[in-house]
């Protein structure tokens, strides 16, 4: 196995960007793990992957996009967090009482899963979380999405008891996990 580095992307990285969330939105468990669809995404223009990239890498606020680049410059995974202000209503409706971080777009190829890959990059998101000052990280996970959850709980994530209906005449439901930040003695 090669070994790898978590960083933040760079903004003139969006072919790549754009290549990871493509190959991720063709996973087998893509209906269930990410809002967008293969076909959504790959109709968007290059501004969008342009503006994605420069919005999400290295010297930027409100989002990072952190991604295990492999020895072989392949990236192996990626893991995005987007910082919620306190006093805004989420993407649900729901109030966003803290301010905190959100993770979203965790996708890890197939070959590199339980490697312990997926743990480096959310300790990376994590870390940057905290770096921040944010007070708590969370993210929403399927209920059917069981290697999810798993890797979630072996980063410390646990869930918070909040439902999230899917909507779109589905009876299925999303269970938010989250991190609260450590007290400093504890860290
Ligand atoms: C989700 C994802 C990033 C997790 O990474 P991973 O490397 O596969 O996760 P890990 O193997 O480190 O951890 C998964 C844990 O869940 C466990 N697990 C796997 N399938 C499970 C199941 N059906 N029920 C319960 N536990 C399960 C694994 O055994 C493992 O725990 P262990 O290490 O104690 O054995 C990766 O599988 C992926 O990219 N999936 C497709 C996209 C996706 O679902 N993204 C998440 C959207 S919320």
């Amino acid at each position: 196995m090669y070994t790898y580095v978590v960083r933040a992307v760079r903004a003139d990285e969006w072919v790549s960007v754009k290549e990871l969330r493509l190959l991720a939105l063709r996973d087998p468990v893509a209906p269930i793990a990410f809002l967008e669809t293969y076909e959504v995404a790959a109709a968007r223009p290059d501004s969008f992957w342009q503006e994605r990239a420069a919005g999400a890498a290295e010297g930027t606020d409100g989002v990072r996009q952190f991604v295990a680049e492999a020895e072989d410059g392949q990236w192996a995974g990626t893991v995005t967090v987007l910082v919620e202000e306190a006093g805004t209503v989420d993407w649900a409706g729901f109030p966003v009482e803290r301010r905190q971080g959100h993770v979203v777009g965790v996708y890890v190829r197939d070959e590199w899963r339980a490697s312990g890959l997926t743990r480096a990059l959310l300790d990376a998101a994590v870390d940057w979380s905290w770096e921040l000052g944010l007070g708590r990280v969370r993210l929403i996970v399927h209920e059917k999405n069981l290697r999810a959850q798993g890797a979630y709980r072996k980063a410390g994530f646990i869930p918070s008891g909040r439902t999230v209906p899917m909507g779109q005449g589905t009876a299925e439901n999303e269970y938010e996990f989250v991190l609260e930040r450590p007290e400093a003695s504890d860290r």
